[in-house]
């Protein structure tokens, strides 16, 4: 089993977007896949359709098998997946500290809640720097960064590739461009000038910027229900694709 960290250091990239949309991907082939929202935005599962507002999620000290029945009555999607849930700042902070104090619990506590079977638990992460995230780059087994072709993404990179240097196989972290405009001058020299610095660990192909998404989501469909026939499902596709042949099948 193996487990993939989506990540950026500043919000609305398109981390939950990309995550929601790879996984429902992969899923969609018939690979065993387990969706973890560990972002108290608590976004990834109105992506899969689920209700707002749900109690149930990862944040809750156990999650029992009763509970886990319960909000699958409640939210019948047919990808396997873990909401943050709603809770409150005392709680976040007990969360904070627990990770800080145990930095490996967290990814213990999902390999014991992934459903059987599964290859990839996919981790949509909180932006910043956090006990969270510093376990998470540190411990799962490939991390994934989503970037926007703009300044302020370009601007994060020196921390985000201090960040990614605490591992130790470089192999095992790929970026990629969301929100690619390229008719959009802009977008391609801050694309350009992010390869100079990543090189081959930038993929070389970009998800395009697409009204279809925010769209998708004030459905709460993923792109392949809302927009079958789009481009930016298509580089979804070939990134579904780059994680098979990348992380899943080696
Ligand atoms: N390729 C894209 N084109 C257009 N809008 C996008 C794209 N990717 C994400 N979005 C939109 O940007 C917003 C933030 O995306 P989200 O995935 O929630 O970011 P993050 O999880 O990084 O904070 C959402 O409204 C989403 O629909
Ligand atoms: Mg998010």
């Amino acid at each position: 089993m193996k487990t993939i960290m989506m990540w950026s250091l500043k919000g609305g990239t398109g981390r939950t977007t990309v995550c929601a949309n790879l996984g429902g991907l992969l899923h969609h082939q018939g690979r065993h896949c387990f969706l973890v929202d560990t972002d108290p935005q608590n976004m990834l599962a109105l992506h899969l359709g689920m209700q707002v507002g749900e109690r149930y999620g990862l944040a809750l000290p156990e999650v029992t098998e009763h509970e886990l029945a319960a909000y699958k009555r409640r939210n019948p999607s047919p990808i396997p997946h873990l909401p943050f849930g709603s809770c409150g700042v005392d709680e976040l902070l007990t969360i904070a500290r627990r990770a800080d104090e145990a930095p490996d619990l967290l990814l213990e506590r999902l390999s014991v809640l992934a459903p059987p079977r599964t290859e990839a638990v996919i981790v949509d992460a909180p932006p910043l720097v956090s006990p969270w995230t510093h376990s998470l780059v540190r411990r799962s087994d490939f991390v994934l960064l989503v970037l926007a072709p703009d300044a302020a993404c370009y601007a994060t990179l020196p921390a985000l590739q201090e960040m990614v240097a605490l591992r130790e196989d470089q192999s095992t972290v790929a970026f990629v461009v969301n929100k690619m405009d390229p008719r959009v001058e802009f977008n391609r020299d801050v694309r350009a000038a992010m390869e100079q610095l990543l090189g081959d660990r930038l993929l070389p192909f970009s998800i395009p910027i697409d009204g279809a998404f925010p769209e998708a989501l004030g459905r709460q469909l993923l792109l392949r229900e809302h927009s079958p026939n789009s481009l930016a499902l298509n580089r979804l596709r070939e990134l579904a694709q780059w994680v098979v042949e990348h992380v899943l099948d080696t």
